[in-house]
């Protein structure tokens, strides 16, 4: 069982899909164990993004992560890495997956709605900095 991290970003909140994606990771099969809505401080957009500074796009990311809110949350299933970004589908929305989030409600790179952990690694790294062990809710499903 994999857990991810899950971040609808300023655009989607604005846009009013918040619904929309909770909904389809919900109907993929996924459970959802943390939720928070929150506007991020500059110092946990900075270390959120950490792997991307020095990026032409750094600045702009940062800004732009910090302009608005966001849903931050967790997610958990068998392999919910990879299965949470084919949901969402490629970071470039002109080559995302007919289907996924990114190609059905997205066109640009910088306004790309979600953001979603790369690597169980990442995903780890990502879930302990957006949450504290207590915010993660372990529950089942009735059989
Ligand atoms: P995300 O999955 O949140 O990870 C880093 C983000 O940086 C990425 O989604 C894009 O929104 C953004 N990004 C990556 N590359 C570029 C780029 N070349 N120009 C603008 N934004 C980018």
């Amino acid at each position: 069982m994999e857990r991810t991290f899950v971040l609808v970003k300023p655009d989607g909140v604005q846009r009013g899909l918040m619904g929309e994606i909770v909904q389809r990771l919900e109907r993929r099969g996924l459970k959802l164990v943390a939720a928070k809505f929150l506007l991020p401080s500059l110092s946990l957009a900075e270390r959120h993004y950490a792997v991307h500074l020095g990026k032409p796009f750094y600045p702009g990311l940062i800004r732009y992560i910090t302009s608005g809110p966001v849903l931050a949350m967790v997610w958990e299933g068998p392999r919910a890495v990879d299965l949470v970004r084919q949901t969402m589908g490629a970071t470039r929305p002109w080559e995302a997956a007919p289907g996924s989030i990114r190609h059905d409600f997205a066109v640009e790179m910088s306004r790309n709605l979600t953001h979603a952990s790369d690597a169980l690694e990442t995903a780890e790294q990502e879930i302990a900095l957006w949450f504290s062990p207590d915010e993660l809710v372990s529950w089942e499903r009735p059989h």
